[in-house]
């Protein structure tokens, strides 16, 4: 069977993926031949003898910078329907609708930069997207790379169980998740909501949709600025968080 979603990770140190897919969902999809994961050693595709794959800057200035030839070569190997992530941190900030979008697609090839970054001209050549997973520099793009498999490995069918899980997701529904609880029923001190124990299937609904509304208006604001909200539930998250609530007063008016 052909996978659904084969992804090459062109790098200069493929042995950091060795672990962070051998486990749970990731492993299971990989094992059942839903997605495919080829690590590139950008070394290997090197003509220089001692295999170097850097140089130093044109114009003078600190730290090396990736040469073109090898990458190039890498990202040519991996086939014609590519589509080409560079992660990096002056890329656009990664989200669920990127991992929804990239999930339906076939080949994905991610590059990791390193060093003080790449040649601009693989950029305007090969790179067909840029993507950073927030605002702060990490040593590479390897971590970004293993953020963005086990994002889009899970939206691809199949990999999760239940397609429902996926879409009750933070973020994919445009609101965090509600607060989840299972046994003990008391756990020092403190119980589960009485109206999760109810076996009242609306009242339970209704409590999970007020509890999403309210984690996303503490911690998230910002993702309620364009949500519409009814009438009662904006009522009902002026009654519980007063203070946080008057933004959304203010929006209403
Ligand atoms: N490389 C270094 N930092 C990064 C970041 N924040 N996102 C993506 N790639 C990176």
């Amino acid at each position: 069977m052909n996978s659904q979603l084969r992804i090459h990770i062109l790098t200069l140190f493929p042995a950091m993926f060795d672990s962070p897919f051998k486990h749970g969902v990731i492993a299971r999809a990989i094992a059942k031949g839903l997605i495919e994961l080829h690590m590139l050693d950008i070394r290997n595709f090197s003509s220089d003898p001692h295999q170097r794959v850097d140089s130093m800057r044109f114009g003078g200035g600190p730290g090396m910078v990736l040469r073109p030839e090898p990458i190039a070569a890498a990202i040519e190997s991996t086939g014609n329907d590519r589509h080409v992530i560079y992660l990096t941190p002056q890329g656009t900030p990664f989200t669920q609708h990127h991992s929804e979008r990239l999930s339906a697609l076939n080949n994905l090839t991610l590059l990791c930069g390193r060093y003080e970054g790449i040649d601009e001209r693989i950029r305007s050549l090969y790179v067909d997207e840029e993507l950073s997973i927030g605002d702060y520099v990490l040593t590479g793009g390897e971590i970004p790379a293993m953020v963005l498999v086990d994002s889009i490995a899970r939206l691809v069918p199949g990999v999760v169980g239940k397609e429902e899980s996926v879409k009750a997701d933070s973020h994919s529904s445009g609101l965090l998740e509600h607060p989840h609880y299972t046994r003990p029923r008391q756990f020092k001190g403190l119980s589960v909501p009485e109206v999760l124990l109810s076996g009242n299937h609306a009242n339970v609904k209704l409590w999970e949709r007020r509890e999403s509304l309210r984690r996303t208006l503490v911690t998230r604001p910002e993702m309620l600025q364009d949500l519409a909200l009814s009438q009662d539930e904006l009522d009902w998250l002026l009654e519980a968080e007063p203070k946080a609530a008057r933004v959304l007063q203010k929006k209403s008016k």
